[in-house]
């Protein structure tokens, strides 16, 4: 039996800072109020020259060093993003040129917003669980700041830029122990980006983020929670024996709800949201990445993690780290 194992892990913030009391002064809005009711203080922001393709490339190029692979070992190559290069050839494309290597599948999943990281994840896992390929990469990279109206206070301030990678690599022992996707079509006007290849409209209407974030609140605590029953009965365990939480980086109250969920102390649950808001389908790795760097999380643990966004869509991973 094959399964797949988290070997390295990447990431890439811009170097640009923009505080909530930066944001005082472009909308109507307060520290406290953004602190109070999400949790974020800061977020960085993609530099005019950067894009989700180069942030993706500096991310995956530490995720390879540190899983000590070659771009060369490379199988194959996801990048979640709701704000590719190009509409095509896909931004995994772009970045397969890049790194010099041909031949491997590389596509990107732009459709499923905030839980594009954990559609990603679980495909990877199935290629890797398959035999069909040794080493994946899989990416979360977002430009979050070109897609958001900066005079909608209840949308700009909160997310963010950046890039978080993982590799995933063939292993004897889990690694992987399930990943659990979902869908639900009907919740398709909580949260959406129109296009302007939909209908003619002002390039500044197509590309804001709509959202209604009381409803989208509401529905997150209650799939997220069934979400964690489901993926621990499929693999016979309890909360207990859950060592982290690696969430997406929605809304700290939402975080605590589903810590409180798993009866898990917030020093267990890895969060990036102060500094970094929410950086759609790149915060989960980016979560991810911080912790095992900085040595919170360590070799042999059991990880969840779990997103959810547009669509909705939702998913999540246990993970033997
Ligand atoms: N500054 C000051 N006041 C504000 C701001 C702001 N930035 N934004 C909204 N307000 C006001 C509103 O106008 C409203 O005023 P009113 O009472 O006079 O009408 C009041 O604050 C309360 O607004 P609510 O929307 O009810 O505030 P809430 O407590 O629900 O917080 C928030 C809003 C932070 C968006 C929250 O609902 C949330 O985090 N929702 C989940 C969002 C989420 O999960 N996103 C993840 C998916 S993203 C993806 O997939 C791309």
């Amino acid at each position: 039996m094959k399964y797949s194992k988290i070997i390295g892990t990447g990431s890439y913030l811009p170097e640009k800072v923009l505080t909530n009391f930066d944001l005082e002064k472009i909308v109507d809005t307060s520290n406290d109020w953004i602190v109070d009711r999400t949790g974020i203080h800061q977020r960085h922001i993609a530099a005019e020259y950067e894009t989700s393709l180069s942030m993706a490339e500096k991310a995956a190029r530490r995720a390879m060093a540190d899983a000590g692979i070659t771009p060369a070992d490379i199988g194959m190559i996801i990048i979640a993003t709701t704000t590719p290069e190009k509409i095509f050839p896909s931004t995994a494309c772009l970045l397969q040129q890049q790194l010099g290597i041909g031949g491997c599948p590389a596509f990107d999943l732009n459709s499923s917003a905030c839980a594009g990281f954990m559609y990603a994840f679980s495909i990877a896992d199935q290629y890797i669980r398959h035999g069909s390929i040794k080493y994946a990469l899989v990416i979360g990279s977002e430009v979050m700041s070109r897609i958001l109206d900066w005079t909608d206070r209840t949308t700009c301030v909160l997310f963010g830029d950046g890039a978080g990678a993982v590799i995933l690599g063939q292993s004897n022992e889990p690694g992987v122990f399930s990943t659990h996707l979902h869908a639900d079509g009907t919740h398709k006007d909580v949260l959406y980006l129109d296009s302007i290849l939909r209908k003619p409209m002002a390039v500044e209407e197509a590309l804001s983020i709509k959202m209604s974030g009381n409803q989208l609140f509401k529905l997150a605590v209650n799939i997220l929670g069934d979400l964690f029953d489901e993926t621990l009965a499929a693999n016979s365990l309890n909360k207990s024996d859950v060592d982290w939480l690696v969430p997406h980086q929605a809304n700290i109250r939402i975080i605590q709800a589903m810590a409180k969920k798993l009866d898990l102390p917030m020093e267990r649950v890895a969060i990036t949201l102060e500094e970094q808001g929410n950086t759609s389908s790149a915060s989960i790795p980016l979560a991810l990445d911080k912790a095992i760097r900085d040595g919170r999380i360590k070799k042999g643990e059991t990880l969840l993690l779990e997103g959810f966004g547009g669509g909705l869509a939702w998913g999540s991973a246990l993970v033997n780290y």
